[in-house]
């Protein structure tokens, strides 16, 4: 049986924090900056023109050198604001990609192709700090087929790199303009596309999560709730629309390479699955795959923030989209095989009940605003 590699990864990752090998990726030199400085500097000191401590492992000052240039430095908090292996070894993990992505961006062609992924000037596991090139960019608003040409592309280039990542938060996405730029790791795990979905379980056994879904879970279908909410659901629609069709474009190109590396029957079989459940909604149906998306990645958000038992006021409001959608569509959803885990067996009645008392517990997990970071 194949090894659970969320286990063995956060085996490894606390046993590699509780040593005292180093960990560095790249170097201060030409930078004006040194290490001893780069420790102690506060908002406040005259490079750090601001600062942002809303981050549950790190906050990140930015700060302007001698020659006008912008840079971000994150320093990991002493003690991270989340309890659980995964944030606790975020900062860890981050600095370990961070030596990943040096590495392809160093192959041939690798600083156009990865041109998407900050560069790392330096950056110091045991010093607890790394330091960026700032990115002039905005948070992206609406997603238009530029960007999301842009960010699938870039998340499925990793992918065929066999790196998932996880957490496309609206905060971990900036627009600079010309592409969408990625710049925080801390959720970013190793897998092999060869044989392996993604990172989560055995690496074959959760089909449920890619990277389009990430995107959707984390970003976009809280946008679409948004649209819904204030044009209707013909303008979500649309939009959502707009992204299948990218995204399919996108996910052909990498059934074809990872075809073309010898990718195994069953990892072939899940994204031909994936495309021809895409290609018949956008040629038929859109509606009900439009249902099906949005209830599982409503349905996965909730869950995540009942069991980190950080809900919010958009908690709720995903939770009262499940309710309605259960109430207007359950046999769609059905028929749709939109239900998973626990959720799959059961009667329509029992996930009535059953959402009821998810949206009362996110009614009574709601953080402090103090909290919410
Ligand atoms: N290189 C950069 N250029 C521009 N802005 C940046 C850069 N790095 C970080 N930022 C800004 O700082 C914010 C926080 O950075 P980041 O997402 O890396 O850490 P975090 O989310 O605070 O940490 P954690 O993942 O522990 O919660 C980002 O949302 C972004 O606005
Ligand atoms: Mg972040």
């Amino acid at each position: 049986m194949t090894a659970d590699l969320e286990r063995c990864r956060q085996a490894a990752q606390v046993a590699f924090a509780a040593g005292s090998e180093p960990l560095e990726v790249g170097s201060l030199a030409n930078t004006g900056f040194d290490l001893a400085t780069l420790k102690t500097l506060q908002a406040g000191d005259a490079v750090v023109k601001a600062t942002i401590d809303s981050g549950l492992t790190a906050w990140v000052l930015q700060l302007v050198d001698a020659d006008g240039r912008r840079w971000a430095l994150k320093r990991a908090w002493q003690k991270a604001r989340v309890q659980n292996v995964d944030g606790a070894t975020s900062f860890l993990n981050e600095v370990q990609r961070r030596a990943d992505f040096g590495r392809l961006k160093r192959e041939p062609g690798g600083e156009e192709r990865w041109a998407g992924i900050v560069d790392t000037q330096f950056a110091s596991y045991r010093d607890g700090l790394m330091l960026s090139p700032w990115i002039d960019g905005q948070p992206v608003g609406s997603w238009d087929e530029r960007r999301l040409e842009s960010l699938f592309g870039l998340i499925c280039s990793m992918w065929l790199e066999g790196l998932f990542e996880w957490d496309l938060c609206p905060g971990n996405l900036l627009d600079d303009g010309q592409r969408v730029r990625l710049f925080d790791f801390g959720y970013c795990y190793r897998f092999d596309p060869i044989r392996q979905f993604s990172s989560a379980g055995r690496g074959d056994d959760r089909p449920l999560f890619h990277p389009v879904e990430r995107f959707e879970s984390r970003c976009f279908c809280a946008q679409l709730l948004e649209i819904e909410q204030l044009e209707g659901e013909a303008s979500a629609i649309a939009a959502f629309r707009i992204e299948k069709r990218v995204a399919i474009e996108a996910y052909r190109r990498m059934r074809s390479v990872i075809a073309g590396r010898g990718a195994s029957a069953t990892v072939l079989q899940w994204l031909d699955g994936i495309c021809s459940r895409w290609q018949l909604a956008l040629t038929g149906n859109l509606e009900d795959l439009y249902l099906a998306e949005n209830w599982r990645s409503h349905a996965l958000d909730l869950d995540d923030d009942l069991r980190g038992r950080s809900c919010t006021a958009m908690t709720l409001r995903r939770a009262d989209w499940l309710l309605a959608a259960l109430d207007r569509h359950g046999d769609t959803l059905r028929a749709q095989r939109a239900f998973f885990w626990a959720d799959a067996d059961v009667g329509l009645p029992v996930l009535r009940e059953r959402y009821r008392h998810h949206r009362r517990q996110a009614e009574a997990f709601q953080l402090a605003p103090a909290s919410v970071f």
